[in-house]
C-alpha cells in the first residue's frame, strides 16, 4: 500500500511555504533562474564532448545530433515546466513523482537523480580540470600529469580496436597517476560557496554565464570567417559499418551523447522553493535556458567542424584546440580558456546544487537520514547535505576517467526525463481540477513524444551501460527496502 501512496499537492506546497527553521530562502527571479539553467546546461558537452561526436559518430553533420537531442528534451522541458509550476517545490522530479506516481516510483527517480547530479558534477569536474591544466600552461606553469589525472582507466573493446592511445588491452588499468587534484579542488572549493549561501551562488552563477555565452558568441562570429567549405563535405560520411559510426545511425549515436550537452535545464526545477514566484517563473527559467542552449550549440558545432575536418576532433578539448590551430584566432585562445574554465565551473556549481536539495527533499519524507535536511542556522542551506555530497563527488572525480563517470550520466537522466513526462500525463487524469499555472500543450501527445524521443535516446547508448543502470537501481531497491520504507513519513 505504501509502495504507491502519493504525496499531496497541497501539503507538498504548504511545506514549500511553512516558515521555519528548516525553510529555505526565496530570493531567485527569474533571470536568476534562466542564468541557473545555461549555468548548468553550458559545459563540458559543447566544449569536450561535441569534438568526440564529430569525430567519432557524426561528422560535421553534429549539428543534427544536437537538434534531436535538443528536441527531445524540449518534449522533456515542456513536462518538466508543468510539474514545476503546478509542484513548485525543492526536489525535482523526485517530489514531482511523489506526488503522482508514489512513493516507490519517487524513490527510483530519486536514487536515479544521483546519477545526473553527482555523477554529472564528478563528470563535468574531469572535463575542468583537463581546461584549467591548459590554461595554466598559457603561464608556462606544467602540472605534473600524476597530479592530473586518474589512478585508473578503463578501455572497452571498441577503443582497442581503433588503437586508442594507452588501450592495447580491454579492461581497467593503473595509469600511475595519484590523483586528478584540480578535478578534486574545484568540487571542493564549490561545495563551500553552496554552504555559504544561495544568493552567493547564483550572483557567482549569473556573472559567469555571461562570460560563457560571451565567449561562445565570440567564437561563432569570429570563427565564421576562416571557415572552409570544403571541410563540411560530405555533410553526413558515409557509414563505415563497424561501430555505428557516420551515416545517419552516427547521427542518432552522436544525439546519444550529445544529449549530456543538454543535461542541467531541469536543475532549475530544483530551485523552485527558493524562487520568489516558482508558478510564473519556473517555467520560463526551463525553457528559455533550453531555448538559448540549441541555438548557440548548433552555431558552435557548425563553426568547429567548418574551420577544421572533423577527423581532428577527437580531442580532450575541441574548442580550444581548434582555436590555437587557425592563426587568425590565436588572440582568442586565453579569453575563451579562461571563459571554458569559469563555465565548466557554474555547471558544477549548478549540479552540486540539485543533488543537495534532492537530498534534502528525500530527507523531509523520511526516505534518508536527518542529516540530509538540516539547514544551518546562520546560512540557511542544506550544509550537511551539500558537504557530504562534495565530498563524495571529490572522490569519484578525482579517482576515476570521464567516460567512466559520464557513461551513466545520459542514461540515468533520460530514464528521469522518461519518468517526468509520464508523471504529467498521469497527473492531467488524476487531477484535472489542479491549478497549472502553466500547461503544458497537446497533452498527451507531448508527452508520449518525450516518452518516445528519450527511449529512443537511451537505445543509442552502448548495452553495459544498460546493465550498470540496472545494478545501480537494484542497490537503490535495497536501501529503499532495508531504510527508507520503514522510514517513510508519508502514509
Ligand atoms: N550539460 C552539462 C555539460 O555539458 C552537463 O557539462
Amino acid at each position: 500500500m505504501t509502495l504507491f501512496a502519493t504525496k499531496s499537492i497541497a501539503v507538498l506546497r504548504a511545506e514549500a511555504e511553512v516558515e521555519s527553521e528548516r525553510s529555505l530562502k526565496r530570493t531567485l527571479g527569474p533571470l536568476h533562474l534562466t542564468a541557473l539553467g545555461v549555468g548548468a546546461i553550458i559545459g563540458a558537452g559543447i566544449f569536450v564532448l561535441t569534438g568526440v561526436a564529430a569525430a567519432l559518430y557524426a561528422g560535421p553533420a553534429v549539428p543534427l545530433s544536437m537538434v534531436l537531442a535538443g528536441i527531445a528534451c524540449g518534449f522533456a522541458g515542456l513536462c518538466y515546466a508543468e510539474m514545476a509550476s503546478a509542484v513548485p517545490v525543492a526536489g525535482s522530479a523526485y517530489t514531482y513523482s511523489y506526488a503522482t506516481l508514489g512513493e516507490l516510483v519517487a524513490w527510483i527517480i530519486g536514487w536515479d537523480l544521483i546519477l545526473e547530479y553527482a555523477m554529472g558534477a564528478a563528470t563535468v569536474g574531469v572535463g575542468w580540470s583537463a581546461t584549467f591544466v591548459s590554461f595554466v600552461n598559457l603561464f608556462g606553469i606544467e602540472i605534473p600529469p600524476r597530479l592530473t589525472s586518474p589512478p585508473f582507466v578503463f578501455c572497452t573493446a571498441t577503443q582497442v580496436q581503433q588503437a586508442v592511445a594507452g588501450c592495447g588491452v580491454a579492461g581497467w588499468h593503473a595509469t600511475g597517476a595519484i590523483v586528478n587534484l584540480p578535478a578534486v579542488c574545484i568540487i571542493l572549493a564549490i561545495t563551500t560557496i553552496l554552504v555559504i549561501g544561495i544568493r552567493e551562488s547564483a550572483g557567482f552563477n549569473s556573472f559567469i554565464v555571461i562570460v560563457k555565452i560571451g565567449v561562445l558568441i565570440v567564437f561563432v562570429v569570429a570563427g565564421l570567417w576562416y571557415v572552409q567549405r570544403a571541410n563540411w563535405r560530405p555533410f553526413i560520411p558515409p557509414n563505415t559499418g563497424t561501430f555505428g559510426e557516420f551515416g545517419w545511425s552516427g547521427v542518432l549515436r552522436g544525439a546519444g551523447l550529445i544529449f549530456f550537452a543538454y543535461i542541467g535545464f531541469d536543475a532549475v526545477s530544483t530551485a523552485a522553493q527558493e524562487a520568489k514566484h516558482p508558478q510564473r517563473d519556473m517555467p520560463v527559467g526551463i525553457l528559455g535556458s533550453l531555448a538559448i542552449c540549441t541555438l548557440l550549440y548548433c552555431l558552435v558545432s557548425l563553426v568547429l567542424t567548418g574551420l577544421v575536418s572533423y577527423k581532428e576532433l577527437n580531442v580532450p578539448s575541441p574548442v580550444i584546440m581548434v582555436v590555437s590551430r587557425v592563426v587568425q584566432l590565436a588572440w582568442f585562445r586565453p579569453v575563451i580558456t579562461l571563459g571554458a574554465v569559469l563555465g565548466l565551473g557554474s555547471t558544477i556549481l549548478v549540479m552540486l546544487l540539485g543533488q543537495s536539495r534532492v537530498f534534502y527533499s528525500m530527507s523531509r519524507d523520511g526516505l534518508l537520514g536527518a542529516w540530509a535536511g538540516k539547514v544551518h542556522p546562520r546560512f540557511r542551506t542544506p550544509y550537511l547535505s551539500s558537504i557530504y555530497t562534495g565530498i563524495a563527488v571529490a572522490v569519484f572525480t578525482g579517482l576515476f576517467p570521464i567516460q567512466i563517470l559520464g557513461q551513466l550520466v545520459n542514461i540515468g537522466t533520460l530514464l528521469a526525463f522518461v519518468l517526468v513526462c509520464g508523471g504529467v500525463w498521469v497527473l492531467r487524469r488524476k487531477r484535472p481540477e489542479l491549478e497549472r499555472p502553466f500547461r503544458t500543450p497537446l497533452v498527451p501527445l507531448v508527452p508520449i513524444l518525450g516518452i518516445v524521443s528519450c527511449l529512443g535516446l537511451m537505445l543509442t547508448l552502448p548495452f553495459d551501460t544498460w546493465i550498470r543502470l540496472l545494478v545501480w537501481l537494484l542497490i537503490g531497491f535495497t536501501i529503499y527496502f532495508g531504510y527508507g520504507r520503514k522510514h517513510s513519513k508519508v502514509v
